[in-house]
């Protein structure tokens, strides 16, 4: 007879091999979260899966098939609340239910107002025993954009920066290429992998004839894992107020591009890419009512890669979650711009940020920090 404290162990111990099979979606799931689902029976793992991308079967259906009859009397380990609705593909309660598990542990509870506990609810009704929040923290952890857009109605934004060890982001002349090395550079192709959007403004793409895609042989990942990631490329946004990025500029040429502005579209870029006009003031882009835009539309997470002007707006305006500054070892000396253009007159007027990690990336630093208090909050 297992004891409660056993059954504890025993529980964040599947849950744990769950997380890991979620981890395998992180290119792909969006603008589903990722998740995992392990099948338990008489100590021995029966049935394993995961969700690889939208429209395609839930982990816990991947699982039930893995396990087959084995399922029967069974305890499912699942990293979400297990949906009740129909959406693309059939409710996953039911399929545990018809599979016959005895069971079901969840990481935590779906906030999707369409489950909400109403497939823990399903579960119960149909006899099977259930538990939620064994490692939820982690859980949280692996679908920040997911829960964001559930919870808040806006997607996670995640800034991206790379500066100098003097916090200089370009040259007076706005050159910037390269601040820091490959390595670095390899790590920021696998944060646009990851996310929904990549988004910049038309002074970085005018500036840097930047593009923003994902090039899989800068990705450092295994081919399995190159491969998922370039199989479902993130939408790239562009932030240009008065549309004065030319329809010829590489950007558009590098594929499938949304353009968000505040002037009405003109008659030149009728045949071009998609244009959100977003309300602005004073000629600048609303980017919260962007951030929202981009929600409704499935957005999980928002990758921002712009210049100290557009990076600076997002912090100003506190819709920033995380930022990810990247540091090389140079000066780029005291012309150069600042890291975001956001004047400060007093001490007291400082944002906080907590740093939560610093990690050396070849030869420059990785620094994560998330503002105090959270933009989510
Ligand atoms: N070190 C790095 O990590 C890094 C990364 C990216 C870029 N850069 C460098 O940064 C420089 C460009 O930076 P930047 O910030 O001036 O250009 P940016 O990133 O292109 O952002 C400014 C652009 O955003 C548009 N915008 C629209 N709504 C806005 C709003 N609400 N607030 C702010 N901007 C809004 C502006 O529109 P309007 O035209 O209507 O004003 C302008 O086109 C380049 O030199 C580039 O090389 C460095």
């Amino acid at each position: 007879m297992t004891t409660p404290a056993e059954q504890a162990i025993l529980d964040a111990h599947y849950m744990a091999r769950a997380l890991e099979l979620a981890r395998k979606g992180h290119y792909t799931t969006h603008p589903n979260p990722r998740v995992g689902c392990v099948v338990v029976r008489d100590g021995q793992i029966v049935g394993e899966g995961w969700h690889e991308r939208a429209g395609e079967p839930h982990a816990e259906v991947h699982a039930l098939r893995a396990a087959g009859e084995r399922a029967r009397g069974a305890t499912a380990y699942v990293t979400l609340e297990p949906c009740s609705h129909h959406g693309r593909t059939p409710p996953c309660a039911d399929a545990l239910v018809n599979a016959g598990v005895a069971r079901v542990v969840a990481a935590m509870q779906d906030p999707n107002p369409e489950v909400a506990g109403r497939g823990l609810l399903r579960l119960e009704q149909a006899g099977i025993a259930t538990e939620s929040g064994v490692l939820e923290g982690e859980a949280r952890k692996l679908n920040p954009g997911f829960l964001k857009r559930m919870e808040h109605g806006l997607p996670f934004v995640r800034v991206k920066l790379a500066m100098s060890l003097d916090g200089r982001t370009a040259m007076e002349s706005g050159e910037s290429q390269w601040i820091t090395g490959p390595a670095a550079r390899s790590a920021v192709q696998r944060l646009r992998a990851q996310a929904s959007v990549v988004l910049t403004g038309a002074d970085t793409v005018l500036a840097d004839n930047a593009r923003l895609t994902v090039r899989a042989d800068e990705l450092g990942l295994d081919a399995g894992q190159t491969a998922l990631a370039m199989s479902r490329p993130p939408l790239r946004v562009l932030v240009d107020g008065r549309l004065r990025v030319p329809l010829d500029a590489p950007f558009f040429k590098a594929g499938p591009a949304l353009v968000a502005t505040c002037v009405a579209v003109e008659e030149q870029y009728a045949n071009g890419p998609e244009c959100l006009i977003v309300p602005g003031y004073d000629g600048q882009v609303d980017l919260r009512q962007l951030l929202v835009e981009l929600a409704q539309r499935g957005v999980n997470e928002v990758l921002v890669e712009a210049g100290p002007r557009l990076a600076g707006a997002f912090a100003q305006l506190g819709l920033v979650d995380e930022f990810q500054i990247f540091i090389a070892g140079k000066f780029l000396g005291s012309s150069a711009r600042p890291l975001l253009d956001w004047p400060l007159a007093q001490m007291k007027d400082a944002p906080e940020l907590k740093i939560t990690e610093i990690r050396a990336v070849g030869d420059d630093w990785r620094v994560t920090a998330i503002p105090s208090p959270a933009a989510s909050v």
